[in-house]
């Protein structure tokens, strides 16, 4: 248990008047969740303070060398009013994967709840209720010693931040184009791919702005060793449709462990769908798709949902899946997900847990 001071604002901020226009992740809360990390002493001063800027050195280790770890879930207003969180054990668990991985000190799952929980219910007026919004939760860990040699810090600071938010591309459900990337990589085994760290996306950039300029919205990552295997999407794990069988890269080690990515598999399987985890060649993509049997792309994510993919582009290969409009199987986990996390859609897998 946490023993969390609370410090409210005298200054509360008016709320974004058109949900319509949220986009995602540029509104912030009244309120955060902070606490420290000393050695010797462990996680300490568990406190929600008003938003604020905070003050580091700028030796400060985070700025230098990159020991940062952060999450991402969302929490929901149902029909009914009450705001939900979807499946934050796995989020938890996921930052003690990430930081065993960094560096950094883990902390107990059920405090990493706890502190969701906390923060949430205190900006609880701040969850948006138009359809397709969610109040976006940001955890993060950053590095805090003010020293410039290599080594793992002795202080920390974990931090929760939440941001009112609409969908994450702004085309919504409409599919999108992506590009396969045949040049960067962006993890390889024995990395840090598998982790959610700065460091994967630092490394995404100049790939997404490759794909932005040749007229595609994300990048679908190849393996870093053959450049021959599908690994993920910038922001999303990738499924494809096969022959009426559901196909998704097996976790390699190199690609993160999405958390809807379980769901869905989980999700499928329940429906009687066969479900392979398994390795994906650029090729058999290339060849499923030629002899008419690459049926749905989608991807899978906490800000993206279920985001449909209408075309795939890989070197002068340029692929478009069905007619261009959402697929049936991801229409139907879109709309089961989204379901569970309004509570509109009966919670068969216990995933929901109120604030
Ligand atoms: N892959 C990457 C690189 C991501 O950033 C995300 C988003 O969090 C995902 C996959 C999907 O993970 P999750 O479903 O847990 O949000
Ligand atoms: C999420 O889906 O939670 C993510 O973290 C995506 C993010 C990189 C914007």
């Amino acid at each position: 248990m946490l023993d969390i001071k609370i410090t409210k604002t005298a200054n509360p901020k008016a709320k974004p008047q058109d949900e319509s226009k949220l986009g995602f992740g540029k509104v912030f809360t009244d309120h955060m969740f902070v606490m420290n990390y000393t050695e010797g002493q462990g996680w300490h001063d568990a406190r929600i303070v008003p938003y604020e800027n905070i003050s580091l050195s700028p030796a400060a280790m985070v700025f230098h060398y990159g020991q940062e770890m952060f999450e991402g879930l969302k929490a929901y207003r149902g029909k009914d009013g009450e705001p939900r969180l979807f499946r934050p054990d796995m989020n938890g668990k996921r930052t003690n994967d990430t930081n065993k991985r960094l560096c950094i000190p883990e902390l107990p799952v059920e405090d990493f709840v706890e502190a969701v929980k906390a923060v949430v219910k205190v900006d609880e007026d701040w969850i948006p209720t138009a359809e397709g919004t969610s109040l976006y939760i940001r955890p993060f860990i950053i590095a805090t010693d003010e020293f410039l040699g290599v080594a793992p810090s002795k202080t920390y600071m974990f931090m929760i931040i939440l941001s009112p938010s609409g969908a994450y591309y702004s085309s919504g459900l409409a599919p999108v184009g992506i590009w396969i990337e045949d040049d960067y990589v962006r993890a390889v085994r024995g990395g840090i791919g598998f982790a959610k760290t700065g460091g994967n996306y630092a490394a995404s950039l100049a790939a997404q702005v490759k794909a932005h300029d040749g007229g595609y919205s994300q990048v679908l990552w190849l393996d870093g060793v053959e450049r021959k295997y599908i690994e993920e999407v910038g922001a999303m794990n990738i499924f494809f449709k096969i022959d009426g069988k559901v196909v998704t890269p097996a976790l390699s080690g190199s690609i993160l462990p999405g958390i809807t990515r379980n769901s869905v598999i989980t999700l499928c399987k329940s429906w009687g769908l066969d479900v392979e985890e398994r390795k994906i060649s650029v090729d058999e993509l290339l060849e499923a798709q030629k002899s008419g049997k690459l049926e749905e792309v989608f991807g899978t994510g906490t800000a993206a949902v279920i985001s449909p993919v209408g075309t795939l582009r890989y070197k002068d290969d340029v692929m478009t899946i069905g007619d261009g409009s959402i697929g049936e199987l991801s229409q139907k986990l879109y709309d089961a997900v989204t379901g569970i996390q309004n509570g509109t859609v009966a919670d068969e897998f216990g995933w929901i847990t109120q604030v």
